[in-house]
């Protein structure tokens, strides 16, 4: 198995002081080193406080997305470099809320990505398919188009520190999670996708997590899958419980 990564992706949720509070907490239930990659996603705004918050502890930040250019005239936006700048380590690309709210495609996931290796952040690629797209028969189709969409021009040797998060869009926020064997069928795919793109050297580390409705009560069977090498956690991972009893996951499988 390879070493499990957790993720809270926070949204647009929390201002400064809520983001501190919850931080606060969660500070108390990952004092020491694990063997999972523990990583938070607050909004921008809270990312300077929180990274100080963390630092002392094996807690790691991410953004939520990034442009691809360096610098220069983009209202809004935020580059790698200002992101390593404040603290993250990890960067969150191409979620399907960005797809669908702001129209990213794979090409725009695929050049930001090359930014993000460019800039040395470690992407968690995200890609999904929607409730129609799985009802039609055509998950896999999509999610493999997707994978090779947001992967493409990439050589084997820049690949080795990211991740993909399969989150299917149906799943998301509705409560409604794949079913641990739904989910295995995706994570096998990509995997074999990814050797088949890249070569097994290069692409057996590469951990491929779920995403979609994950709670305390689900997180034991979606980790006992064998394809399954962690998660990406919101609406559970605003709650220090919720998000603690996550990332302790193997202590009671
Ligand atoms: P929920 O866990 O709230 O369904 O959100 C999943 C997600 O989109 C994480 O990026």
């Amino acid at each position: 198995m390879l070493r499990p990564l957790i993720v809270g992706n926070w949204k647009m949720n929390n201002t400064i002081h809520q983001s501190v509070e919850l931080v606060m907490k969660l500070r108390e239930f990952v004092k020491t080193e694990r063997d999972t990659d523990i990583i938070i996603a607050p909004p921008f705004t809270a990312l300077h406080h929180v990274g100080f918050l963390i630092a002392d502890t094996p807690i790691r930040l991410a953004a939520q997305n990034m442009h691809h250019e360096k610098t220069g005239a983009f209202t809004g936006d935020l580059s790698g470099e200002m992101l390593k700048d404040v603290g993250c380590e990890y960067v969150i690309l191409g979620h399907s809320e960005r797809r669908k709210c702001h129209c990213e495609t794979d090409e725009t996931v695929n050049r930001k990505l090359k930014a993000a290796i460019r800039d040395e952040l470690k992407p968690i690629v995200c890609v999904g398919e929607s409730l129609e797209q799985r009802e039609a028969g055509d998950a896999i189709r999509t999610i493999k188009a997707q994978v090779k969409g947001s992967l493409k021009g990439l050589g084997p040797g820049m690949v080795k520190n990211m991740a993909i998060a399969y989150e299917p869009v149906w799943a998301i926020g509705t409560g409604k999670t794949a079913s641990p064997t739904e989910a295995e069928e995706i994570h096998n795919t990509i995997r074999e996708l990814l050797f088949e793109l890249f070569g097994r050297n290069a692409t057996e580390n590469i951990r491929i997590i779920y995403g979609g409705s994950v709670t305390p009560e689900n997180i034991d069977s979606l980790m006992a899958q064998a394809n399954i090498d962690g998660v990406l956690v919101g609406g559970a991972s605003l709650k220090a419980d919720s998000f603690a009893r996550i990332i302790s996951f193997k202590e009671s499988i």
